[in-house]
């Protein structure tokens, strides 16, 4: 059983589920999205790099506005058309950014779905969940509509909404947000995808209910055999869920590696501030200080790298020049961070954060 910052108890855990096949099936590379606006050019993800296997489940965490949003966005073509996107996004080696709307609806809702945080921007208040979920299967599949409630009523039964038949009548103001929010995922799983990207899927529910909604989440996942892009604020959940961590910072992607890697031996100081506000996961087993300070305006970031204004180990290179994204002493976890050796030496990485905050 896993805990996190809000004892939240996923009973389910990650390792009784199947394991994540060799095939890369979504492959981001240096995707950057600017949003012209009156005040100048919002950079709001500047060249995210990462893959999805099959069945893995990625972990993406980062503060409020770091861009996890935008880039998930980019790979379902669910951007504003103010939005100037560059680089590369290949689903099953296919160039997305390169595909007709028409090939892309079709990636969308079939290979690729979404779960939002608040169902309520998925789900039509008018029409009814059955009507809802069988339109899913008919915008895709030409079959009949009694053999598309059929499926719809199976996959209410497989997230748990009790009496499913007579649940295909209801709408969705007659669902509680726990069960809306499962009708949502019954909605993504319906045409049975390959990956299934959940953008804060239970930040906006109860800590039982967001326990519950999580294992659900981890149970479909196998029984469509799909690959998961879980973002989130907690990294708690990360642990009990997610096979490796994605740590994004000012629109970039700061870590990256397997789950256990990252938590055990963090090799970029912002990972380190994150994992000390869990203290199941912390390093040290002591609660530490929340990172102090707020993340850089996207619009003209100073030269430098962005989380320097709050870093314990800046220096003159910090201010000066933006660390890429590199290998550690572990070839599959990268960071970015031009002292990430110093966290290495050190016994305790997070004392850093703590002499930070005890001094300043
Ligand atoms: N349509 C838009 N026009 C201008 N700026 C935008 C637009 N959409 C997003 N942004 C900006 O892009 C940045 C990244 O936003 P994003 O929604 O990806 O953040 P996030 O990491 O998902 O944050 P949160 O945890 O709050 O959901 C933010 O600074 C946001 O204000
Ligand atoms: S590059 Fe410098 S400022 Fe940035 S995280 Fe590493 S040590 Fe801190
Ligand atoms: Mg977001």
């Amino acid at each position: 059983m896993t805990t996190n910052t809000r004892g939240v108890h996923i009973g389910r855990r990650l390792s009784d589920s199947k394991r994540p096949g060799e095939t890369e099936i979504l492959k981001v590379e240096n995707l950057q999205v600017s949003f012209p606006t009156d005040d100048g050019l919002v950079q709001a993800v500047r060249g995210v790099s990462y893959t999805v296997r099959e069945r893995e489940v990625l972990g993406i965490v980062g503060e409020s506005g770091s861009g996890k949003s935008v880039s998930s966005m980019a790979v379902m073509g669910l951007l504003p058309k103010s939005a100037r996107i560059s680089g590369s996004i290949r689903y099953r080696g296919e160039d997305v950014l390169a595909m007709s709307e028409r090939k892309r609806r079709g990636l969308r809702g079939r290979k690729i779905a979404m779960v939002f945080q608040d169902p309520m921007t998925a789900l039509n208040p008018v029409h009814t969940i059955g009507d809802q979920l069988a339109e899913a299967v008919l915008a895709h599949d030409l079959i009949p509509r009694k053999d598309a409630l059929a499926r719809a009523k199976e996959m209410l039964d497989l997230v748990g909404i009790p009496q499913a038949e007579a649940r295909l009548r209801s709408y969705p103001h007659e669902f509680s947000g726990g069960m809306r929010q499962r009708a949502m995922i019954a909605m993504a799983i319906i045409n049975n995808p390959d990956m299934i990207i959940a953008d804060e899927p239970t930040t906006a529910l109860d800590v039982t209910v967001q326990a519950q909604i999580l294992e659900k989440l981890l149970e479909v996942k196998d029984a469509v055999d799909a690959a998961i892009v879980l973002i989130t604020h907690d990294l708690g959940v990360i642990a009990g869920m997610a096979h490796r961590i994605l740590v994004m910072y000012a629109g970039k992607p700061v870590e990256i590696g397997e789950v256990d890697q990252v938590f055990a031996r963090p090799r970029m100081p912002y990972t380190v501030g994150l994992l000390g506000s869990i203290p199941s996961a912390a390093v040290s087993g002591e609660r530490l200080q929340p990172i102090k300070g707020t993340p850089p305006s996207l619009i003209n970031l100073p030269p430098g790298c962005p989380f320097s204004p709050r870093c314990p180990l800046a220096d003159d290179q910090c201010r000066t020049a933006e660390p890429p994204m590199a290998e550690t002493e572990s070839g599959t976890q990268l960071a970015a961070c031009h002292h990430w050796p110093k966290l290495a030496e050190a016994t305790d990485p997070t004392a850093f954060f703590r002499t930070n905050s005890e001094t300043s």
